[in-house]
């Protein structure tokens, strides 16, 4: 489906929140570094985010802010299609097939689905079937690769499972894609809690680096970061997780080795760690603010770069659509 062509690439984050460096470390990155070896599609999954309550203006201007900040991180129209999901209809009209298709207990032993049901007072249907979405979102493009953080590989996992499905029941129809997991970077903690995932929707203060903290902030948040009483540098994932996510962090945006990382700091404090990871972190993110301050000046411009990644996609999308319907026997 995709031979002789460049490998597809398709990847998305919802704008549920402000974008964090876990979504830059396990994602983003990720995404610039690899974009002109491949044929990129990047959504903004603003359908995910309605599965929980959003308030509508908010959102509105997240979803803007979302696409912006994938552009300041570095993300090349040229190399990529850049859209917002539900401005391409064949993704709620695919994922409705493949509702038919799932089963319910697959969807219910899913461990984000889980953990995000029990923090809501009513649970709502969208919910439960996001990851079917998200499988419609990945095989509409014939994706190859999808790069994520260790967090969604399992609805990578699920996604492969629905297209086996598809394909035996229907004859050949779907791509069938494959997870892209960092080495470094796939599992931010929180810098409160290093046993937890960093995530957008906490609102403990010094959980998270956001993408547009002010550097004191950013600062000040990593200065606080939970370590332990050790007084030792060792990436030991289990026994010093706040050490661990700290050097995971510098060792993610350096690209240095462990060797190297523990040789620099040997002998010296986690203040020293700490501040070393904070001159990293705000190094990173200033040019990406200053490219993002400068494009949200023109909100014209965002709006225009949505429009042509959604018409440069939706053709792709209701072609595969379109197939998926005649195999299910309702298009001729
Ligand atoms: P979302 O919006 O929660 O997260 C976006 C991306 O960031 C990664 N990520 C992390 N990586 C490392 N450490 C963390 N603490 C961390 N938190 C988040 C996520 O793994 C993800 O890659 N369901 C998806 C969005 C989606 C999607 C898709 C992704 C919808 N359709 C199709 C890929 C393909 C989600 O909620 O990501």
């Amino acid at each position: 489906m995709n031979d002789n062509k460049k490998k597809r690439v398709f990847s998305g984050i919802q704008p549920s929140g402000r974008l964090h460096i876990g979504n830059y470390l396990g994602a983003i990155t990720n995404w610039v570094a690899e974009q002109h070896q491949y044929d990129n599609v990047f959504c903004i999954v603003d359908l995910h985010a309605i599965t929980v309550p959003q308030d509508p203006q908010e959102l509105y201007h997240k979803i803007r802010e979302l696409a912006l900040l994938y552009l300041a991180c570095g993300l090349d129209q040229k190399d990529c299609a850049i859209f917002v999901q539900s401005h391409v209809a064949a993704h709620s009209e695919l994922t409705w097939l493949l509702n038919c298709v799932t089963p319910l207990g697959w969807l219910e032993r899913m461990t984000q689905y889980k953990d995000k049901s029990v923090k809501q007072e009513s649970i709502s249907t969208g919910l439960l079937d996001y990851p079917v979405l998200m499988a419609a979102d990945i095989i509409l493009y014939d994706t190859d690769m999808v790069p994520v953080g260790e967090d969604q590989k399992q609805h990578v996992e699920l996604t492969r499972d629905i297209v086996l499905r598809f394909n035996n029941l229907f004859g050949e129809t779907f791509v069938m894609p494959e997870p892209i997991i960092p080495k470094t970077g796939a599992r931010v903690k929180g810098l409160d809690d290093p046993t937890a995932k960093m995530s957008k929707s906490s609102t403990n203060q010094g959980h998270a680096l956001y993408l547009l903290d002010p550097p004191d902030v950013l600062r000040k948040s990593i200065m606080r970061a939970t370590t332990d009483s050790l007084n030792k540098i060792a990436f030991d994932a289990e026994g010093q997780p706040g050490v661990f996510n700290l050097l995971s962090i510098y060792q993610a945006l350096t690209k240095k080795s462990e060797t190297e990382i523990l040789s620099e700091f040997e002998g010296k404090g986690y203040g020293n760690l700490k501040k070393q990871v904070a001159e990293v972190v705000i190094g990173t993110l200033e040019p990406i603010q200053k490219r993002y301050a400068d494009m949200a000046a023109d909100p014209a411009y965002i709006e225009q770069v949505l429009k042509d990644g959604a018409d440069r996609v939706r053709p792709i999308a209701d072609h595969r659509l379109y197939v998926a319907q005649k195999h299910m026997g309702l298009r001729k």
